[in-house]
């Protein structure tokens, strides 16, 4: 039995914007072992963000999140986010200034190591030649490379990932999705990816969990489809009709 990095008890989370308003997450239990990439699915709205939010100590909650065995009391460099926004990078930084700020952020002051270990991820996401460039003379796909350069460069012990391929064309988020499997593999990453995409989410996933609008756990499966999956792969069929059947069970519109 692989050790739990994640551990999420009777989590609730409720905004409080109304003396009566609803809690978001309620009850919620989750554990992930290290070195699992776990996927979420869920309709618009039923809190997935919110979850991520929370383990990243974005969010004050109620109930518990322990990462190692440590309570989240706030964001430490031991769970790193990746968001679907372009815009997550630091526009007046170069590409290596924006991956070396997480460092910078912890105290690590020494030029070479800040270096070496900036240039090392940038090298993990096929970005080395770009270190010296700004934002704006990237593409979407290359941004997103970057912001998990930035990710990965404090060795996180959980990778959380919020959309972070939704905005970019079919053809690039698909090689973007198989050198996160590389990296993952390479590093035994744990990473919690959230998506709407069922397809994205059996592609990636080594187990997937569904959640429903009252930000519940509908549906929690082990994906065994070996890597690479393609729909093609056997099994993969009914692992999308199992999702997409409690997809139109969560009270997701449309
Ligand atoms: N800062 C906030 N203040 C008040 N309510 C919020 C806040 N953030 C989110 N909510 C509410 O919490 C609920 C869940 O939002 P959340 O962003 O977690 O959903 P989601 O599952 O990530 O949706 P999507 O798939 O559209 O990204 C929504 O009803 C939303 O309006
Ligand atoms: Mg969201």
């Amino acid at each position: 039995m692989n050790h739990v990095r994640l551990q999420v008890e009777r989590l609730t989370k409720n905004y409080r914007t109304s003396p009566d308003s609803a809690d978001i997450l309620s009850n919620l239990d989750l554990s992930v072992p290290e070195g699992e990439f776990l996927c979420i699915l869920g309709p618009s709205g039923c809190g997935k963000t919110t979850l991520v939010r929370c383990i990243a100590g974005l969010e004050d909650y109620e109930g518990t999140i322990r990462v190692d065995g440590n309570t989240v009391t706030g964001p430490g460099p031991d769970r790193m986010m990746v968001f679907q926004d372009y815009n997550q990078l630091f526009p007046w930084k170069t590409v290596l200034k924006n991956v070396q700020y997480p460092m910078k952020v912890n105290g690590i002051r020494d030029k070479q190591e800040l270096r070496s270990r900036a240039e090392e991820k940038l090298k993990m996401v096929n970005l080395q030649e770009y270190a010296d460039y700004y934002p704006h003379q990237l593409s979407g796909g290359m941004k997103q490379r970057v912001a998990i350069a930035r990710g990965l460069v404090m060795n996180p012990g959980i990778l959380l990932m919020d959309e972070p391929f939704a905005a970019l064309d079919a053809m690039t988020r698909n090689k973007l999705q198989a050198e996160l499997r590389r990296i993952k593999e390479e590093e035994n990453l744990t990473v919690i990816f959230i998506t709407h995409n069922i397809q994205e989410s059996i592609v990636l996933g080594d187990r997937i969990i569904m959640m429903d609008k009252g930000g519940r756990i509908k549906l929690d499966e082990r994906n065994t489809i070996p890597k690479p999956v393609s729909p093609d792969s056997e099994g993969y069929g009914a692992m999308w009709r199992l999702f997409e059947d409690a997809l139109g069970d969560t009270g997701a519109e449309g």
